[in-house]
C-alpha cells in the first residue's frame, strides 16, 4: 500500500515534507503496519464506532454542500464559457458593463452565510454530542498515556496494565458498552486517534482530556500518533482489539494472572533481572517495577513489538533486544550490549510472558 502511494506521488514523496504529504504518510500509515505486519487498510468511510458515525455524518453534509457549490459554480462556469464564446462574426465590441445589483450581491453574501451558519450548528452540536456524554455506569474506564514513542493503557478497576493495544468490549443493541478513556501524557505532546472509532484527541503534558469510544463490530482497528512526538512517531501505532463480551473477560482474566516462573529460563530470567532490564519494565508479580517502557509481564499476548514497529515474532524479539535502533532508529530503548548466549537465554525467557 505505502510504496503503491509512493510511486503515485511520485516525485512529491521525494524530498517534500509539505503538510499535504505527511498527512498523506500519517493516514496512510494508520493503515498499514510495518513489514510483516498483515496490511490492514482503515477506511475513514465506514465508522465502527458511535462518536466516528456523528463525525462521518457531518463530514457527508459538509462534502455534500461543497459538491453541490461545486457543480452550481462549475455548471454556471461552463455554461458561459460555451455559450458566450468568441465567434468567427463578432465584431470585437465590448460587451455592456455593468456596475452594481443588489440583488446578485445580496444574492452571493446571504447564500454562503446560511450555508456556513448551518454547518456550524450542526458541527457544533455533534460536537457537543460527543464531549458531553456521560459515563454510564457500566462504563469501561482505560487510561491512555503517551510515551515516546509507544502507548500505555491502564484498566484501574481491573488491575491490569497493557501496551500498543487497547482490549475493549462490543457494544450491541442488546447491550450497550462505552468505553471512557482518560489521556494522559508522560512526555511531550501526542495524540490519540483511531479513525475508524472517534476523532482525533492530543495527550498533553500535565493535563487530562478524555473521549469516548463504542465500537460496534468485533475486530482490530488500527490507528497512530497523530501529533509529532519527535523520532519516530510515525511509528507509534496503536490497535484496538474489540472483543465479545465473554472473550473479553477471558481477556482480562488471562491479563490479571501475575507472569509465570518457569524454571527452564531460569537463566534469561537472571539475564533480564541483572541488567537495566528491570529498571525500565515491569513484568508482575517480580522485582521488576520500572515504568518507562512498557510492562512486559504479557508481552507474547500482543501483536507487534515497539508500537506496530515489527510483528512480535521471536525471531523480531530476538532482533530487538539485540539492538532496538535497528528496528527503530531513535528508540529510548538502549542496545544492552548482551551476548549471543545472553540473548538466546533473554528471549526465551520473554516467550514465556505470556
Ligand atoms: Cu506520539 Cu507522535
Amino acid at each position: 500500500m505505502r510504496s503503491r502511494m509512493r510511486n503515485r506521488l511520485g516525485p512529491l514523496w521525494h524530498g517534500s515534507t509539505s503538510t499535504l504529504v505527511l498527512a498523506l504518510e500519517t493516514t496512510l500509515l494508520a493503515g498499514t503496519a510495518s513489514a510483516g505486519v498483515p496490511e490492514q487498510v482503515t477506511n475513514i468511510f465506514k465508522p465502527l464506532s458511535t462518536p466516528a458515525e456523528l463525525i462521518s455524518e457531518v463530514a457527508w453534509l459538509a462534502l455534500a454542500v461543497c459538491a453541490g457549490i461545486f457543480l452550481v459554480v462549475g455548471g454556471l462556469l461552463a455554461y458561459t464559457t460555451v455559450r458566450f464564446r468568441r465567434r468567427a462574426q463578432d465584431d470585437g465590441a465590448e460587451p455592456p458593463q455593468i456596475y452594481g445589483s443588489n440583488q446578485l450581491e445580496l444574492a452571493w453574501t446571504v447564500i454562503p452565510i446560511l450555508i456556513v451558519l448551518v454547518l456550524v450548528l450542526v458541527t457544533a452540536r455533534t460536537i457537543a454530542d460527543v464531549q458531553n456524554r456521560p459515563a454510564p455506569p457500566d462504563a469501561l474506564h482505560v487510561t491512555v498515556v503517551g510515551h515516546q514513542r509507544w502507548w500505555e493503557g491502564r484498566y484501574p478497576a481491573l488491575g491490569l496494565v497493557t501496551a500498543n493495544e487497547l482490549h475493549v468490549p462490543v457494544s450491541t443493541a442488546s447491550r450497550r458498552q462505552l468505553t471512557f478513556l482518560r489521556l494522559e501524557s508522560a512526555d511531550v505532546a501526542h495524540s490519540f486517534w483511531v479513525p475508524q472509532l472517534a476523532g482525533k484527541t492530543d495527550l498533553i503534558p500535565n493535563r487530562v482530556n478524555r473521549m469516548w469510544i463504542e465500537p460496534k463490530q468485533v475486530g482490530t482497528s488500527l490507528g497512530n500518533c497523530a501529533e509529532y512526538c519527535g523520532t519516530q512517531h510515525a511509528r507509534m501505532l496503536l490497535r484496538v482489539i474489540v472483543h465479545e463480551p465473554d472473550d473479553f473477560a477471558r481477556w482480562v482474566a488471562a491479563q490479571q494472572q501475575p507472569a509465570v516462573a518457569e524454571a527452564q529460563v531460569h537463566a534469561g530470567r537472571d539475564v533480564f533481572f541483572t541488567t537495566s532490564c528491570v529498571n525500565c519494565h515491569t513484568i508482575s508479580g517480580t522485582t521488576a517495577q520500572g515504568t518507562f517502557g512498557p510492562d512486559l509481564t504479557h508481552l507474547m499476548s500482543r501483536d507487534t513489538l515497539a508500537a506496530g514497529t515489527a510483528p512480535n515474532t521471536p525471531d523480531a524479539l530476538r532482533a530487538w533486544v539485540r539492538d532496538p535502533q535497528t528496528l527503530k532508529e531513535g528508540a529510548l530503548m538502549p542496545n544492552m550490549q548482551l551476548s549471543e548466549t545472553e540473548l538466546d537465554q533473554i528471549v526465551a525467557y520473554l516467550l514465556t510472558l505470556k
